[in-house]
């Protein structure tokens, strides 16, 4: 089973390195979340992404973002692991949890195997996914990358930033978007409505069309320019 955009996230129950949890009451209420699976613990990309999600907590946690782990192995595993992470980032700590789910439940559920990659018993791997929850524990955002493919977590907080303002304001964003860039209007906002809904201004461009659907307006989460 996978999940849709706007599907319920499921409030499953978990054993974590920072004890068990209920994943709503885990994020708390108007809260954001990322839950981000792995193939298997002491594998070297994977170690890679835990140490560069470990620095980048703070700049999540900015945005009102919890972040949690998965990998197909137990919580011991996980402890020890995490050891090895924090002497590669030589860091002094390791600030999110990461669930367990040696027997695959999780990733049987959420649809999180990968096709090709199997451990040293022959048992599927999890591939990369990633899950976005929104504040309404609904999913708004995921991804799946195969087990030999990191991802790039710059990109996963660009995206947050994104849903963030999208959810908020009658705008989209554009190819490679970067907070503080210009935005689109949505197609469903009226003509008539651009001065109230924009006061900073609408660009609307000029096409072979006629049609009047290219309009690019200030990001509305920053202040006006003067
Ligand atoms: C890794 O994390 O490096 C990895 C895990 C499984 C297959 C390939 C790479």
């Amino acid at each position: 089973m996978g999940f849709n955009l706007g599907d319920e996230f499921p409030n499953f129950s978990a054993k974590t390195t920072a004890g068990d949890i209920k994943f709503h009451d885990w994020i708390g209420k108007d809260g954001w979340a990322i839950l981000f699976s792995h193939p298997a613990d002491f594998t070297p990309v994977c170690t890679t992404e835990l140490g560069m999600v470990n620095k980048m907590v703070e700049k999540f946690k900015a945005l009102n973002v919890k972040l949690i782990a998965l990998s197909c192995d137990d919580v011991d595993s996980h402890s020890k692991w995490t050891e090895d992470i924090l002497a590669f980032t030589k860091d002094a700590k390791f600030d999110f949890p990461i669930i367990a789910d040696p027997k695959r439940d999780l990733a049987v559920q959420f649809g999180m195997l990968d096709p090709v990659e199997k451990d040293s018993k022959g048992l599927p791997l999890t591939c990369r996914a990633v899950f976005i929850v929104g504040p309404d524990y609904k999913l708004k955002l995921s991804m799946l990358y195969p087990a030999t493919t990191g991802r790039n977590f710059d990109e996963i907080y660009r995206v947050v930033q994104s849903l963030q303002l999208t959810a908020y304001k009658k705008v989209a964003t554009p190819a490679n978007w970067q907070s503080g860039g210009d935005c689109m209007v949505i197609p469903s906002v009226k003509k008539e409505e651009l001065a109230t809904l924009f006061p900073a201004g609408v660009d609307t461009k000029t096409l072979p069309s006629g049609k009047e659907y290219l309009r690019f307006t200030p990001d509305p989460s920053k202040p006006a320019k003067k």
